[in-house]
C-alpha cells in the first residue's frame, strides 16, 4: 500500500523525518509531497529547496520518494491511486487542526489519514519555532536535521 506524507515543510524537521521512517517502515511506498506554489516565494525555502533537503536527509530510505504538488491534495492521490494519507500528531492542538482536513479529504475522495503520535523527544519542534530561534542565532541542532541546520544558517546569514 502506498502512503502519502503531505506538508509544507519549511523546512523538515526532526519531528517529520522520524514520521517519514516510521511511515515507511509500515506502508510499502511513501512519498513526501511538498505542498505550494513553486512561483510563489512563500516561505524560507523555495519548493526545490525544500525538496532537495528532504531528499539529502531520506537517501537511506529506498521505499520513499519526494514529489510537490500546488492543487487540492485528494487530485493528487487520486491521479497516483494512493489511498492513504500520513501525519504526525504533537498535541490536541494539532488534533483539532488535522480533524477537519481528514474528514474533509474523506469526504472529497474517501482517503483515510492515518496518524502517528510523535516521538516524546520532538513533540514541541515545528518548523516555524526553529526558523525563529535560528533567526535570532540559537541554536537548532538536533532539532533539524544537520544539512537543514546548515541550510537555515546560510539563509539567515545571507
Ligand atoms: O505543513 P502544513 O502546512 O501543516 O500542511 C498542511 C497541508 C499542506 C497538508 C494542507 O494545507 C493541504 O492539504 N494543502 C493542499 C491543499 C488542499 O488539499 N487543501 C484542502 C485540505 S482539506
Amino acid at each position: 500500500m502506498k502512503a502519502v506524507c503531505p506538508g509544507s515543510f519549511d523546512p523538515v524537521t526532526m519531528g517529520h523525518l522520524d514520521i517519514f521512517r516510521r511511515a515507511a517502515s509500515h506502508f510499502d511506498e511513501v512519498v513526501v509531497l511538498v505542498t505550494g506554489n513553486p512561483n510563489k516565494q512563500s516561505g524560507l525555502f523555495t519548493i526545490d529547496e525544500r525538496m532537495d533537503l528532504i531528499r539529502e536527509v531520506t537517501a537511506d530510505v529506498p521505499n520513499l520518494s519526494v514529489d510537490w504538488w500546488g492543487g487540492l491534495l485528494v487530485d493528487y492521490t487520486s491521479e497516483h491511486g494512493i489511498s492513504a494519507l500520513v501525519k504526525g500528531l504533537r498535541t490536541a492542538l494539532d488534533y483539532e487542526y488535522e480533524l477537519p482536513m481528514a474528514q474533509m479529504n474523506r469526504r472529497l475522495s474517501g482517503i483515510d489519514t492515518f496518524f502517528l503520535l510523535t516521538d516524546e523527544k520532538y513533540g514541541y519542534i515545528s518548523s516555524s519555532l526553529c526558523k525563529e530561534v535560528a533567526k535570532y542565532g540559537g541554536d537548532v541542532s538536533g532539532l533539524l536535521p544537520d544539512p537543514v541546520v546548515d541550510a537555515v544558517k546560510e539563509k539567515y546569514s545571507q
